[in-house]
């Protein structure tokens, strides 16, 4: 085979087995395979350079960007969402809904709120471009394209994807990865570990160097899109299906629900099960489903109204430390009792 065409066959073999590693977490090549054919790439195309192209999987990671993150306007604004924190207020924001628009939605969606940053992803003519944060919102958004790029779950190429897209959705930390990088800046260079995965992903995502946001390990659910040409969807459950067509990683636990019945009791089954899930949500989403009914409700300045946050209680509280008692045992083990001004937790070390 000429040098063209391997170079090309590695591209699409290579790209297809990151996204069945990153994005169906099912794997068919081993990573003895994988680094084999990805150093045959590398060589290849260090001879050949004019056959590389930026979606190529040796691509990802770039050189470092000097100096502060551009800001971008963003094509149609990124919106917040209005909360909601029990029950009743779920049936109030179901009701102003079948209200405004003058009959019961046929469905609505009721996805994870993952707890990460909003990105916005730009495709032209299928080309991963440019990767903004939501900032405030509709200014201020800023530019982290070359460290977006580094996150393997996120397509660098989109097959038959409309002439220009804009994909949402989370960028966040996984827990595994949250705790490994802990206890890595916290043994090997004494470094202040990150508070929570939130944090941990937004400070990986403002790096200079992207080799660094690379080794962060970030992940990306994908959920929204944003202005577009040429798609054409009608609902949020056809819009999921979509954007696993064009091989992002959807959240799996969505769920399009008749009644407001089954939206509250989806809510309350994740309430505890959320706690099982090898990342962090802070909450529920629900949606309109269809898009004519999301456009006949429209937005205000800040929210749309076709759909909510449904908040659980925060798990983090302030309080302040009163006293920590030391208990040694027999055998040494430690037990440390400690007082908080709202409980007391005993730690054993
Ligand atoms: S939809 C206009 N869906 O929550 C619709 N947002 O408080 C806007 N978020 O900025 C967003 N998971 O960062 C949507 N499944 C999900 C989400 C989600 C997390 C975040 C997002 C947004 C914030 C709003």
């Amino acid at each position: 085979m000429n040098p063209k065409d391997r170079i090309k066959e590695l591209q699409q073999e290579l790209t297809h087995a990151q996204y069945l590693y990153y994005v169906k977490d099912a794997p068919t090549m081993s990573d003895f395979e994988y680094d084999k054919k990805y150093r045959e790439l590398v060589d290849l195309e260090t001879a050949y350079p004019e056959y590389i192209v930026p979606s190529s999987p040796t691509q990802r990671v770039g050189m470092k960007v000097e100096g502060s993150f551009e800001k971008v306007v963003h094509g149609r604004p990124m919106l917040s969402l209005s909360n909601v924190f029990n029950a009743d207020e779920v049936r109030a924001f179901a009701s102003r809904v079948e209200k405004e628009l003058g009959h019961k939605p046929s469905a609505y969606v009721v996805e994870l709120k993952i707890d990460g940053l909003a990105v916005n992803l730009h495709y032209e003519n299928g080309m991963f471009v440019r990767a903004v944060t939501r900032g405030d919102g509709r200014v201020g958004g800023e530019d982290v394209t070359a460290n977006v790029r580094t996150i393997k779950s996120i397509p660098l190429y989109l097959e038959n994807a409309p002439e220009f897209i804009e994909v949402r959705g989370e960028a966040y930390m996984p827990h595994s990865e949250f705790k490994r990088i802990n206890e890595e800046r916290d043994e090997e260079g004494g470094l202040p570990t990150f508070v929570n995965p939130r944090n941990a992903a937004a400070g990986s995502l403002r790096q200079q160097d992207p080799a660094i946001t690379a080794s962060r390990n970030l992940a990306f659910f994908a959920y929204a899109i944003g202005s577009e040409e040429g798609a054409s969807i009608h609902s949020q459950e056809e819009l999921l299906k979509s954007l696993e067509n064009f091989k992002f990683s959807v959240n799996p636990h969505y769920r399009v629900c008749q009644t407001i019945d089954e939206v509250i009791e989806t809510i309350n089954y994740w309430e505890e099960k959320r706690h099982d899930l090898p990342y962090d949500t802070d909450g529920m989403v629900i949606k309109v489903n269809s898009f004519d009914d999301q456009e006949a409700l429209g937005s205000t300045a800040k929210d749309p109204k076709w759909a909510t946050a449904y908040k659980y209680p925060p798990e983090e509280v302030e309080t302040i430390l009163k006293d920590i008692t030391i208990n040694v045992g027999r055998t040494g083990v430690l037990t440390l009792l400690v007082s908080l001004n709202l409980y007391s937790c005993l730690v054993q070390m």
